[in-house]
């Protein structure tokens, strides 16, 4: 007890202080997360994300380089298609944006981490994740587009491929289809609670991707919900999930404790969009310290039990990990 005890006696220094912390971010708990589209030299900044950009494979190429001069080793691809369809059919083209990028990538920096996001909703028309049928999004005829995407992915070199529609059983189909074409070393990163949330906002701008009527709440989970949350990670990992994780970040620091308390794998979050341009926004502002509150965000992060980081941060972080 006081006076015998002080805590402050710890935190005296900067060398005291890193020798007792608790939670350390290194840059190989980053992924980054990039968009895609077609073309060459393409370098357009995205209006609801600053210093985010759209890029063609060429500078995709590029920025991964510099990423990877950082210290990034690990990305994940978001695909702007030439066209959208009912379907979402260039999720699955085999010249589509994304798996062009997977190719230049994987042949300039076989070392870095390709993962691609599994998702109809930048590439059907109605901008939903799955097929719609009366103005509803069908789960069962889904699974089998989602499943040739994971395929036409991973015939382009993709690592690992993650899944974030939200349809039931997704896992399960993805990995018999992958199975089924000798991909059964390709993990799957499954986005397992995804919640719907407001702060996919810039993205939707990013990614072209907001639905053209309706929500999202009839597949993604609803915000007030954590038992449902251990369900769905419980149903993903049965389904042959093997890393799954919980979108957005901080809203949910809870549900990512809970998620690597109930299961102990590795849980990876989702800093997403609106987490990244809110704290861009108050940062140009002068109202908070940019560097500061990028560390301290990952750090609370990495502390409530995610061990992978996926973030718009990341070169940045990286850089100032050093
Ligand atoms: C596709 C998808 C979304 C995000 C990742 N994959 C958007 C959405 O579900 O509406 C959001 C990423 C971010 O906000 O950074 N389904």
């Amino acid at each position: 007890m006081f006076p015998v005890t002080r805590p402050r006696r710890l935190r005296r220094s900067a060398a005291l202080r890193e020798m007792v912390r608790e939670t350390r971010l290194a840059p190989t708990d980053l992924i980054y997360p990039l968009f895609v589209r077609h073309g060459k030299g393409v370098r357009t900044e995205i209006g609801s994300m600053p210093e985010q950009f759209h890029l063609s494979p060429d500078t995709l190429v590029e920025e991964v380089g510099a990423a990877r001069e950082d210290g990034v080793r690990a990305v994940l691809l978001f695909g702007i298609p030439e066209a959208k369809d009912e379907r979402g059919s260039e999720a699955w083209a085999d010249g589509a944006a994304v798996q062009a990028g997977v190719r230049a990538l994987k042949s300039a920096y076989p070392d870095v981490l390709v993962i691609t996001d599994i998702c109809l909703c930048e590439y059907t028309s109605h901008g939903h994740c799955g097929v719609v049928h009366d103005g509803r999004v069908l789960n069962d005829p889904t699974l089998e587009l989602l499943a040739q995407t994971a395929v036409s992915h991973a015939r382009a070199g993709a690592d690992l491929v993650a899944p974030s529609d939200m349809m039931d059983g997704r896992v399960g189909a993805i990995r018999s289809a992958l199975d089924a074409e000798g991909f059964d070393d390709i993990a799957i990163l499954s986005y397992a609670a995804k919640y719907a949330s407001a702060f996919y906002g810039p993205f939707r701008e990013a990614a072209g991707s907001a639905p053209q009527f309706g929500d999202r709440r009839s597949y993604q989970m609803d915000p007030g919900n954590v038992e449902e949350a251990l369900r769905e990670v419980a149903f993903d990992l049965e389904e042959g999930a093997d890393l799954v994780m919980v979108k957005p970040a901080l809203a949910y620091l809870d549900v990512i404790r809970r998620v690597k308390d109930a299961f102990g794998v590795p849980v990876a979050a989702y800093n997403v969009s609106g987490e990244y341009s809110m704290l861009l926004a108050a940062a140009q502002r002068g109202w908070i310290d940019r560097e500061r509150a990028i560390l301290e965000t990952l750090t609370a992060i990495k502390r409530a039990g995610a061990s992978i980081l996926l973030t718009y941060h990341a070169r940045e972080a990286a850089r100032l990990l050093g």
